[in-house]
């Protein structure tokens, strides 16, 4: 007995010891689930300074599995409706707070103000022209301004542009956009954006809703709809440019929906850096007509960059190791792409995806690619929920990514094929392995206030020696995401002048906040350092407007 308990133990540490390695080594990521239930199935989803989650969903479909609190009740049209279909989440501490939204917020867009309130706009029928506000506080909701969009929004887009205001563009059958919030009640100018009638693949089946934005860092703003793009003076209401078409037949946009992220600004301190988009999946135009009647067409594999900052940019195209329509694109603290939730076959839409793809992709895309047989691309491992339609994902500060929502049915239900999902997963990308040291922010000078342009040093402890060459600062705006799309998401790689070792163990970087508000707008952003490849977690830091 004792003998075999010996051996027993014996081959306990061997065990350990193997799996350390391995988990060092090829680590693939991790899976923890958050809450079962949130109440409610998160459509859209951000991430406040304070760490807190607001998700939220539609109104307009009854019962979710969270009540509203003090008694309140939503009177839409003859039924009354007592359940929330807003949350504040607090991932500290697994909390949910419902909250009051009296419009429906079906579809719609939002980001986060450079003074850091929560901006929401537009929706379906009573919300579709409504400004919604969360300025976060112990027990704040939602204020809503039922007219403050010049037209209704109902899968438009948002970008917070360098002078604080932020940029509405599109929605189904609104070729044009706006800013918000307005400089008076009366305000209600539009802009007529023709390029947004001239992507569209049909009238029904438009193809380029929830059209991608990316702020250029020149302070334009770069539209990508279906598979062409524009460079946007938004200022003087002028097309500066038309880039090449994104070549190989899909679409990319809802609701072949595919996805796409601006790759990381790296700031220098000579002139403006370069801007790279990339597109990820989407499927053929065809596929949401096919699917509705049953067929469902397999998504797009191919992904394709753009330096929209060049004289004369060309796609450079490459291919995911697997289909996926209805990803997300979430830039990690690192600088590499995560790609996450959806499907192998159909579209976005009701009832209208299957083959939900469990495994996220990372893409690393400073990886040098010698050859056509060098893949960016990584495998993850999958998780055992799937993500479909009107699901999303976002960074948290702590370097894991949220996952939630997944809803490809007219209303809540449980007892179907890819029931409708309330639960929030986090996601441990492989920089999170167990046995690789983390570094961790000790300072930061001249503290959480930064101005353009200023001198920035930061204190760091880590166990690992590193190589400082290769030690670099990032900062990461928050998104607002749904619809596959993380719209806001910014990621600036600082500009150093010195990494250096002043103690055993305690690092000083001393380099530079980004020089103007085109290359990062006014607001709210994570700071981490990376060091061996590894991000330390995000510390908030704020540029004024
Ligand atoms: C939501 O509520 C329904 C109806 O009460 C119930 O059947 C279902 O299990 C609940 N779902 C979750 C995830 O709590
Ligand atoms: C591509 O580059 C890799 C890495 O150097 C090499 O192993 C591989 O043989 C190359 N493939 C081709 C087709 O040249
Ligand atoms: C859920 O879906 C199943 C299968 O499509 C359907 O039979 C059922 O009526 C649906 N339940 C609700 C509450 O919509
Ligand atoms: C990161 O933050 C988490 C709490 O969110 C904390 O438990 C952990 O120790 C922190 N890690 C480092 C390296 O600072």
């Amino acid at each position: 007995m004792i003998m075999a308990g010996k051996i027993i133990a014996f081959l306990f540490t061997l065990t350990a010891t193997c799996s350390f390695l391995s988990s060092a080594w090829s680590y693939e990521g991790e899976w923890k689930l958050l809450e079962k239930s949130i109440g409610i199935s998160a459509m859209h989803m951000t991430l406040l300074p304070s760490d807190r989650i607001i998700a939220f969903d539609r109104t307009n479909m009854g019962p979710s599995n969270i009540t509203l609190s003090n008694g309140r009740c939503l009177h839409v049209s003859k039924t009354i409706d007592c359940y929330a279909h807003s949350v504040e989440f607090d991932p500290a501490v697994g909390s949910v707070r419902p909250l009051t939204i009296f419009t429906d917020t079906w579809c719609s867009s939002g980001a986060l103000s450079a003074d850091g309130v929560l901006v929401q706009s537009g929706g379906y029928g009573n919300g579709d022209r409504v400004v919604r506000y969360f300025k976060p506080c112990a027990d704040c909701d939602w204020a809503e301004d039922p007219s403050g969009l010049s037209t209704r929004r109902w899968y438009a887009s948002n970008q917070v542009l360098p002078n604080g205001k932020i940029i509405v563009v599109g929605g189904k059958a609104e070729f044009s956009y706006e800013f918000i919030p307005k400089s008076s009640k009366s305000d209600q100018t539009l802009y007529q954006l023709p390029f947004l009638k001239e992507t569209m693949h049909d009238r029904m089946v438009p193809n380029n809703l929830y059209p991608f934005l990316h702020l250029s860092p020149d302070g334009n703003l770069f539209v990508f709809a279906n598979d062409r793009a524009i460079l946007l003076d938004y200022v003087n209401d002028k097309v500066l440019r038309s880039y090449p078409v994104l070549p190989g037949g899909f679409s990319r946009n809802y609701p072949s929906t595919g996805s796409s992220a601006l790759l990381p600004l790296k700031l220098s301190n000579d002139g403006t850096p370069d801007a790279e988009v990339v597109v990820c999946g989407g499927t053929l135009p065809n596929s949401n007509v096919k699917a509705n009647a049953g067929v469902f067409l397999p998504a797009a594999r191919t992904c394709g960059r753009l330096v929209i900052t060049a004289e004369k940019p060309e796609w450079e195209m490459e291919e995911m190791p697997l289909n996926r329509v209805m990803g997300d694109m979430i830039l990690l603290p690192t600088g590499d792409v995560l790609i996450i939730n959806g499907a192998a076959k159909g579209t976005a839409g009701w009832e209208v995806a299957t083959e939900p793809v469990l495994n996220p992709v990372l893409y690393r895309p400073n990886k040098p690619r010698i050859n056509e047989s060098v893949t960016r691309f990584e495998v993850l491992s999958a998780s055992k929920i799937p993500r479909l339609y009107h699901s999303t994902a976002h960074l948290l500060s702590d370097g894991r990514v949220l996952v939630g929502g997944s809803n490809p049915h007219r209303n809540y239900n449980f007892t179907t094929l890819y029931p409708t999902d309330l639960s929030l997963e986090a996601f441990s990308p492989p920089y999170l392995a167990a046995g690789k040291s983390r570094p961790s922010i000790s300072w930061v000078k001249p503290g959480a206030e930064l101005v353009y342009n200023q001198r920035v040093s930061l204190g760091f402890c880590s166990a690992e020696k590193g190589d400082l060459e290769k030690t670099y600062v990032t900062m990461v705006a928050p998104s607002f995401t749904t619809h596959s799309f993380a719209m806001n998401q910014r990621l600036l790689v600082l500009a150093l002048d010195r990494v250096s070792e002043t103690s055993s163990g305690n690092f000083v970087v001393e380099g530079y906040a980004p020089a103007t508000a085109a290359v990062a707008p006014p607001g709210y952003y994570l700071l981490f350092v990376v060091h061996g490849g590894v991000p330390s977690n995000g510390t908030w830091v704020h540029i004024k407007h």
